[in-house]
């Protein structure tokens, strides 16, 4: 036995160096951390339990027979994150680039399946140079296998990718059928075709940075959630993100304990502009209302006219999604649509309950808007909201215009409790507007027409700029002093916990894609 527990820790230690030290070292140099070390700062301390150590690939052709590794390219295994369940894959960038082969696929998939049958997350630690160039369409079929089990996953366990190095072709759809990507800045890129392709295609010349690196990704595409500033912050943000969610649709996420305090705000009695055109950053009511430092911004450099991302209100986790007034006037446009569908339904999916702060002055209209898709945009923000079935709370702090007022988690699509406060604004659309359509014959034949429409402008404001009307038909429950918002809203979501909404029943709906 003695000699055969030897051969076996050979093994192991052979397994532990990957592809070598020369490459491991090549990997140090590139300020990358290797598969393992990334393990390491990841899981809780001795908790990880690695599967699959000694898989090799099963490929014969270009005399692949004689290069193996252990772990052919991946780490695989469960542990915990502060305290919880989950399950990993980490690719290995020093053998054969982390390159997926037919095995490194079927690892990546057992830990999928066990993951999705003890419900808990799987997280993606992705550093790869794509198909294992050596296996042709063996390959190809891993990359489907495991794209077909995020799709079974979607929904059922959170799935989590960490972009830690390179991630380019049909690679990508992994993590982007994930439900968050981050990605780390100056060292990770993702991309359909890299930058040769793209010039021998298009002649444009473009670096892979700016193709499809953190930055770009962060702010131009809103493929990646987090742009995180080295590998260490990329792996902290993945903990943080976690500890919001349950670990499957099945459960609630955890209650942080909390102590009942002074939940009176009066800071928030004086935040609103005197002037109703005047930008303020919504970011200010939110670090108000929820618990001190609970505010973790998804998305925080795409769309910046709506903010969108996870708090905690007296220690339960909830989902906030709010129009920016400092950001083109908090308007909803095509990618703000985009942005927050998917994060309510993220929120949905796992039982987080949703809080919206409501200023938004419309729709933004334009050319550019409509030839994009503004009106199946728009939809998609509509039929999230509409089919969340989580606590959902409004609260309309200023405009509630047009059809964004309807979109924004109104009582007419199933919000179940909508507060104002008095500087809130709820009509059709703006006064000046408003005034020009209605009153235009008596505008146009004043002796002075511009003194009309100011005194027209104001009748309508005087009626429709205020919570009022909206109150007396119920759609706003309360009218509230800002000051209350904090405590309203914890009774509130406690109120609703036990939420049941019977949905009808159906294969799945057809949100306008
Ligand atoms: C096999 C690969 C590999 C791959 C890299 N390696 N990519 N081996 N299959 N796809 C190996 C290299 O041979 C090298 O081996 C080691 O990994 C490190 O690679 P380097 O090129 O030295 O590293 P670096 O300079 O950092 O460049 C990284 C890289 C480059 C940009 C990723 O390696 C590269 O362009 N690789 C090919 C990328 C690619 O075209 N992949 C297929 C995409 S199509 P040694 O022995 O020297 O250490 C695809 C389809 C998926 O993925 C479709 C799913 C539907």
């Amino acid at each position: 036995m003695k000699d055969k527990i030897t051969v076996l820790k050979d093994k192991i230690a052979s397994a532990h160096l990957g592809g070598g030290q020369a490459r491991i070292d090549h990997q140090h140099k590139k300020g990358k951390l290797t598969a393992r070390e990334r393990i390491h700062f990841l899981m809780d301390e001795n908790s990880f339990e690695e599967i699959g150590m000694l898989v090799t690939h099963r490929s014969t052709d270009f005399d692949m027979e004689h290069e193996k590794y252990y772990g052919d390219g991946v780490v695989t295994g469960y542990g915990n994150i502060n305290g919880r369940l989950v399950y990993v894959f980490s690719q290995d960038f020093t053998v054969f680039g982390g390159s997926l082969s037919e095995t490194h696929a079927e690892k990546i998939c057992k830990i999928m399946e066990m993951a999705m049958k003890n419900g808990a997350p799987v997280i993606g630690l992705n550093d790869s140079g794509g198909a294992r160039i050596q296996e042709g369409v063996v390959s190809l079929g891993g990359y489907a296998d495991i794209f077909y089990r995020n799709v079974q996953a979607s929904g059922v366990v959170p799935q989590l990718s960490a972009i830690m190095g390179p991630c380019a072709g049909g690679a990508v759809y992994s993590p982007a059928i994930t439900d968050f990507i981050l990605m780390v800045e100056n060292t990770s890129y993702m991309f359909v075709t890299g930058p040769n392709v793209v010039k021998t295609v298009t002649h444009e010349e473009v670096t892979s940075e700016e193709l499809g690196g953190a930055f770009t990704h962060a702010t131009k595409s809103g493929v990646t959630h987090f742009a995180c500033s080295n590998e260490l912050d990329a792996i902290n943000h993945v903990k943080r993100l976690l500890s919001y969610m349950p670990q499957n649709c099945e459960e609630t996420p955890a209650m942080l304990p909390y102590t009942m305090a002074d939940e009176h705000r009066a800071s928030l009695n004086s935040i609103m502009p005197e002037n109703a055109n005047q930008p303020y950053d919504i970011r200010g009511i939110i670090a108000e209302v929820s618990d001190s430092d609970s505010f973790l911004e998804v998305h925080k450099d795409y769309a910046e006219n709506i903010v969108v991302g996870f708090a905690r209100l007296a220690g339960r986790s909830i989902g906030i999604i709010a129009n920016q007034p400092a950001y083109l006037a908090g308007v909803l446009d095509n990618n703000a649509s985009v942005k927050a569908a998917r994060f309510v339904r993220f929120c949905d999916c796992f039982n987080i309950p949703l809080l919206v702060f409501e200023d938004v002055p419309g729709f933004l209209p334009g050319t550019d808007q409509e030839w994009h898709g503004i009106i199946t945009n728009g939809a998609k923000l509509l039929y999230a909201f509409s089919e969340a079935t989580v606590p959902r709370i409004t609260v309309i702090t200023r405009k509630a215009y047009g059809g964004a007022y309807d979109v924004m988690n109104s009582k007419h699509i199933g919000a179940d409790l909508n507060y104002a406060w008095p500087s809130a604004e709820i009509a059709v659309m703006g006064a000046k507007g408003a005034a020009e359509i209605i009153f235009k014959k008596e505008i146009t034949t004043a002796e002075h027409p511009q003194e009309k429409w100011l005194e027209k402008e104001k009748l309508y404001s005087d009626i429709f700029a205020n919570p009022y009307r909206a109150a007396e038909r119920g759609f706003v429950d309360e009218v509230i002093e800002p000051s209350q918002t904090r405590s309203k809203l914890i009774k509130a979501f406690k109120m609703l916990e036990n939420k049941v909404v019977n949905s009808p029943r159906k294969k799945h709906g057809n949100i306008p894609l």
